[in-house]
């Protein structure tokens, strides 16, 4: 989603901007603006439509300055285009504004304040920038016509603000969008995703909802609601500048496929001491054990992973555990037990429909554990208790590795209940062994990655839809599978439970219908195979992943066996090849697909 970097320095600042921006691409975006000024007495705005190397193109020599901001937009309030593209000027130009996140009210801000108004373009954001403008005539400086403007919004932003008769000071406010401060020499920087000014720094200053920060290239000043000048400490981001280039590889998200069995190996040394116990802080599991019920909250992929996690807990740690959409758990929450459990998946710890949620459960005072992969992370600070994935940074708008990642730390999780809850399914469950045999599975799948290339050119090459079926735990990895494939290559691909199909879904087969089925559970083998036969009689073109023990020598992919409680972990990984190939083989672009966000921060 939107994307915000900025700079106040001494140096050229341009590169700086657009590398920035580039590094924000993966979250999916637009259109692309950079605002420069101080070199000369001379400003540039500069915007694009499409790519960030669009926006390169235009940028000439010319464009410098030593103080700027850029912004990668994801449309909302109005269609991409160049107009509607941040950075948004008013007052003549003199305020530029970017923005991540929605003004609720800007209709009314319209119709209160800027009656007769000239509008270049459709963006809520541009209400705020002429909101600033029309308080800078009473207000003595720009600080106090911000605070003005954002005592009148409501909604979720990140702002960041020049004045440029004021070029040597960039303004920022936030309210559950993310933004940081990074510290440089004789620099500062802000960013919504730290990621983008890992190259000039790898200190960073978050700033809490409802504060307001005035950024000089010497200093930065916090001011919270109130007024109050707020001292808070640095810290370090723990990320390292190769984690998130792709190497050698064509593509991220086949880097990140690849990840996975070091990603197995990392939460073992997280999560596991050296004989196998669990390492997972014991205030969290008793607090879980305590409860009555755990719900999981989650969107996409992570929704995904929370119903392999379901039944996971549920068997190993006999706790029972639903699992909950965020969009829809907020607005229509169902009847909670009397002694719940939160746990909120979300790989980017950003996403605002699960932040709303955890908004109202903290509200009501339960206890709540976020597993993301970003320290520091809006739903990692605001929950009780956070866990890592320990995954690295994903890029790649398909999760992979942090869907692999979030099941083996919620076995790991379920490991840690169980055994204190004295489980005998616990006891027999060494997870530390069993992932280290998942590590190597995935491995082998990985390293036979061309056959599955090769499938995919016979099953999917022309084909509009497809689908995934599978049973219990099958199904829930046929769910995943399916958002996989339609995401990145555009095939309309649906998860379905196999015993459902034949309840109306079998009337979309016809002849050549390409559909996987998922058999990795013994109990439910024979009854996917014949709802397997029931679509084939019907001209389906069937694609079976299969655990060697179960398999027939006709199946497609044949894994190797593992633990029956950690399944999805192996069949899910053909799954993410199938979508790789199918996408590349279709000329996209897999990485960037269209009209998504890596990290979707409005609701
Ligand atoms: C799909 C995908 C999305 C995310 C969803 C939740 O590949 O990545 O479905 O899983 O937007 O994001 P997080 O996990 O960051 O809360």
């Amino acid at each position: 989603m939107c994307g915000i970097v900025g700079i106040v320095g001494k140096e050229n600042a341009t590169d700086i901007l657009v590398q920035g921006l580039e590094k924000l691409e993966y979250r999916g975006y637009d259109s692309a603006g950079i605002f420069v000024t101080g070199v000369n007495e001379q400003d540039h705005l500069v915007k694009s439509l499409g790519r960030i190397a669009d926006l390169r193109a235009r940028i000439g020599q010319e464009v410098q300055g030593t103080v700027g901001i850029g912004h990668t937009r994801w449309a909302t309030h109005g269609k991409p285009s160049e107009r509607n593209a941040h950075p948004h000027t008013a007052g003549d130009h003199q305020f530029i504004l970017v923005h991540n996140g929605v003004i609720e009210n800007f209709e009314e801000i319209k119709q209160e304040f800027l009656q007769g108004e000239q509008l270049a373009g459709e963006t809520d954001t541009e209400i705020v920038v002429h909101l600033i403008a029309h308080f800078s005539k009473e207000a003595p400086n720009t600080k106090e016509a911000f605070k003005k403007a954002l005592a009148v919004i409501k909604g979720s932003y990140a702002f960041a603000l020049i004045n440029k008769n004021d070029p040597e000071t960039i303004y920022v406010a936030k309210n559950k969008s993310p933004l940081l401060i990074g510290l440089g020499e004789e620099f500062n920087v802000i960013c919504s995703d730290a990621m983008a000014m890992l190259s000039q720094t790898n200190r960073f200053v978050e700033i809490a909802d409802g504060e307001l920060v005035t950024v000089k290239a010497d200093k930065i000043e916090i001011e919270d609601e109130t007024g109050t000048i707020v001292c808070r400490d640095s810290y370090e981001a723990q990320l390292d500048l190769s984690d998130i280039e792709k190497g050698t590889y064509p593509y991220y998200m086949l880097k990140e496929i690849d990840d996975q069995p070091a990603v197995m190996r990392r939460i073992i040394l997280e999560y596991t001491d050296q004989v196998g116990r669990t390492t997972i802080d014991q205030t969290i599991i008793e607090k879980i054990t305590e409860s009555d019920r755990v719900y999981v909250v989650a969107c996409g992929t992570s929704y995904h992973a929370g119903w392999v996690g379901k039944t996971i807990i549920e068997k190993v740690a006999g706790i029972p555990v639903e699992v909950h959409l965020s969009s829809e758990f907020s607005y229509n929450m169902p009847l909670l037990s009397d002694n719940p459990f939160f746990i909120f998946l979300s790989q980017s710890g950003e996403t605002a429909d699960s932040r709303q949620v955890l908004v109202q459960i903290n509200d009501l005072g339960f206890p709540s554990l976020t597993l993301t992969n970003v320290p520091g992370s809006t739903l990692s600070r605001e929950a009780m208790y956070t866990l890592l994935l320990h995954a690295g940074p994903e890029i790649a708008v398909a999760s992979t590795k942090a869907y692999t990642a979030q099941i083996a730390v919620l076995a790991v999780l379920a490991k840690a209940i169980g055994d204190k809850k004295a489980s005998p399914v616990s006891k027999a469950f060494d997870v530390a062994h069993e992932l280290s045999v998942i590590a190597s599975v995935m491995e082998t799948i990985i390293d036979d990655k061309i056959t599955i290339s090769q499938l995919v050119e016979d099953y999917l090459a022309v084909t509009r839809n497809a689908f995934y079926i599978g049973r219990g735990t099958d199904y829930y990895v046929s769910m995943e599978a399916a958002l996989k494939l339609k995401e990145i290559s555009y095939i309309q691909a649906e998860g379905f439970a196999a015993g459902e199909l034949k309840h109306g879904t079998i009337a979309l087969i016809e002849e050549g219908t390409p559909v996987f089925g998922v058999i990795t559970d013994e109990k439910t083998a024979a009854h996917t195979r014949g709802n397997l036969k029931e679509v084939e009689s019907r001209g389906a073109h069937n694609f079976v992943i299969s655990l060697a023990s179960l398999a027939k020598e006709t199946d497609q992919v044949i894994l190797p066996d593992v633990h029956p409680l950690l399944t999805s972990l192996v069949s899910i990984v053909p799954t993410q090849l199938i979508a790789y190939f199918a996408t590349l083989q279709r000329g996209y672009d897999v990485d960037k697909p269209r009209n998504l966000a890596k990290s979707v921060t409005v609701e």
